[in-house]
């Protein structure tokens, strides 16, 4: 896929100020994205489900730019607060896009981001930040050069250019279900964005919830772009990246059969592998708590006792997230709020459940 494209650029006088905004969800990988190569590629498919609460909503304001220099411009505020910090990550994003479009030199930006979640839970909030922002650049793209007129919003490019920012972002931005990576039985699966999946969802997974237990909110001591780098010399990487792609088709098999035990299976060893991996890696690292394990043998007790199919995973991180089907809603809820919540950080827990996808908002006075 090739987006490059040098005619992207405004003829200066015609720049009026203006805004878009984007609310974008996280995602939950089943089968993950551990490991890169290139620009942004993963060395192995992964397939998530959209988040619905967990979400990200970013307003991008433009003018015409006030300084003539050659670099891009961006001031970003997070929760009204300038963030420097955020603001050069986006600078080296930005600068990165160029050859897609150049207009992004052409014109001062300011973004206004803020997450649903409390920042104090500690949730990654790259995937939907990330696709957020991607959405609000192709949003930009069709106000300044109709992409519209040749066949609705360009999804796929949203999550090519997601995928540059952040790799789990590309698969955020579809609803229900999406997949990352190039898998043979999957038409249209592509290495440089991620596919929506949703058609191929079994009724019992439509709708499936997904409670969060924030068990630390701190700074991880290994970020997830370190932790993908140490990939590079892990021992076991081959054999996981063999392992991973051969999941990823067994867990799309198993979304479509709706098989949901089989799910829980492969869901569970997924982020047990995951940390393993970190375990593995040199040197090595450790990200679970002591109450990622409490909370972990307890689901999997209260599983035994009540045969409730209720299931969890993780991300690069002590949190806990667990899976299961609306049918059984009402007991877990009981189950996390009487047992689980113990084992959270001052009680912090998220619920929530598949979500439909980014939306286009409309911009605040
Ligand atoms: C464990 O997408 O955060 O959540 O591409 O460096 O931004 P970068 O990494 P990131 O890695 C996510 C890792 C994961 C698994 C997953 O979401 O597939």
């Amino acid at each position: 896929m090739d987006y490059e494209n040098s005619k992207l650029v405004l003829a200066s006088d015609q720049v009026e100020s203006g805004a878009v905004r984007w609310r974008s969800p996280s995602n939950i990988a089943l089968v993950k994205y551990w490991g890169k190569h290139g620009d942004q590629l993963a060395k192995n498919p992964s397939v998530s489900f959209t988040l619905d609460s967990a979400a990200t909503d970013t307003t991008l304001s433009y003018c015409a730019k006030a300084r003539t220099d050659e670099g891009v411009s961006v001031e970003l505020y997070l929760d009204a607060s300038r963030r420097e910090d955020f603001e050069e990550r986006t600078r080296i994003y930005f600068n990165r896009l160029l050859p897609i479009y150049p207009f992004l030199k052409q014109l001062d930006f300011k973004i206004e981001t803020s997450n649903s979640f409390p920042h104090s839970a500690g949730i990654a909030s790259s995937a939907s930040g990330m696709s957020a922002l991607a959405l609000c650049l192709v949003d930009l793209e069709n106000q300044f050069f109709g992409g519209l007129e040749s066949g609705g919003f360009d999804m796929r490019k949203a999550s090519y250019l997601s995928r540059l920012g952040s790799g789990s972002a590309c698969r955020s931005v579809y609803g229900h279900a999406a997949l990352w990576g190039t898998l043979g039985d999957i038409e249209n699966s592509h290495e440089e964005y991620a596919i929506s999946v949703a058609d191929q969802l079994h009724d019992d997974f439509k709708g499936f919830h997904d409670d969060i237990l924030i068990i630390s909110a701190g700074e991880k001591s290994v970020s997830s772009r370190a932790g993908h780098g140490l990939m590079d010399t892990n021992h076991y990487a081959d054999l996981r990246y063999g392992q991973a792609k051969r999941r990823c088709s067994e867990m799309m098999q198993v979304l479509s059969s709706g098989d949901v035990e089989r799910f829980g299976e492969l869901l569970e060893s997924e982020a047990l592998t995951l940390h393993a991996l970190m375990m593995a890696s040199s040197p090595p690292y450790l990200l679970l708590e002591p109450n990622t394990i409490n909370a972990i043998r307890r689901v999997q007790q209260w599983r035994a006792e009540t045969k409730h199919p209720l299931y969890f995973t993780l991300d690069a991180g002590p949190n806990l997230h667990l899976l299961y089907p609306k049918s059984i809603e009402e007991p877990v809820r009981s189950f996390v709020r009487e047992e689980l919540l113990a084992y959270c950080k001052d009680g912090q827990y998220i619920a929530d459940r598949m979500g439909n996808g980014p939306d286009k908002l409309e911009v605040s006075e």
